[in-house]
């Protein structure tokens, strides 16, 4: 973790917050799941991420499935109190298809459901992406940003990480070794953390 970032002035009103990181692949070598490492290590001192690594066992979204358990089997209630614990989401996506995983999606659709408590609403969320290609996400962010639009979360508009040619940034050891994409993902992690703070307020108010 690292220390406080240059000039940041150290709030006393500031708590640590805690947010959960989901990589939307499966993949055992993602690029994504390498970001959000990487990330993690950039954190400000009073910001703490935590990865869920457990969306292999995630089932395809069923209604039929969602009544016979009661809001979803044990991984998916598991992953709502994660989420519902969370200060905030932090989402790497990969593309498909010009668009975000289906892994991802159907995480999405199971914890936009209403259950003993609607997760999503207020969450505040940042997304990011890596793919092999030119445009490094675009597409499937733009894709993601929308549905979560359906679930009243609250995303981060900017700054945005697009990381293109993902082979190309990692060395062999897993590291961000791109200087430009370390520098990017710093900046966007300190305005995550700032966002947490921010979005605070309208969670409190909507819970009056
Ligand atoms: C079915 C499929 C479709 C893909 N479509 C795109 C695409 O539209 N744009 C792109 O940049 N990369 C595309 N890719 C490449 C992925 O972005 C790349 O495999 C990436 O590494 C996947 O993320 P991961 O490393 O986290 O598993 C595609 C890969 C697969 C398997």
């Amino acid at each position: 973790m690292n220390p406080l970032p240059k000039g940041a002035a150290v709030d006393a009103r500031s708590r640590v917050r805690r947010a959960l990181a989901i990589a939307g692949s499966l993949r055992s070598g993602s690029y994504n799941r390498l970001l959000l490492a990487n990330a993690r290590t950039m954190t400000p001192a009073y910001l703490e991420i935590r990865s869920y690594d457990d969306l292999a066992s995630i089932p395809l979204f069923d209604e039929d499935l969602e009544q016979r358990t009661s809001g979803g089997p044990d991984a998916v209630k598991a992953l709502r109190v994660l989420v519902a614990e969370a200060d905030g989401l932090l989402i790497s996506t990969p593309e498909y298809n010009q668009s975000m995983s289906g892994v991802l999606k159907n995480v999405v659709d199971w914890l936009s459901r209403a259950g003993p408590e609607e997760v999503l609403i207020g969450k505040p969320i940042a997304i990011m992406g890596a793919s092999g290609g030119r445009w490094g996400t675009r597409l499937a962010q733009a894709n993601l940003r929308q549905v979560l639009t359906a679930t009243e979360s609250l995303v981060m508009p900017q700054p945005a990480i697009f990381v293109a040619e993902a082979a190309k940034v990692f060395d062999e050891r897993g590291q961000l070794s791109h200087d430009l994409t370390r520098k990017q993902l710093e900046k966007f992690m300190l305005a995550f953390s700032r966002w947490l703070e921010l979005m605070e307020t309208p969670r409190l108010l909507k819970a009056q």
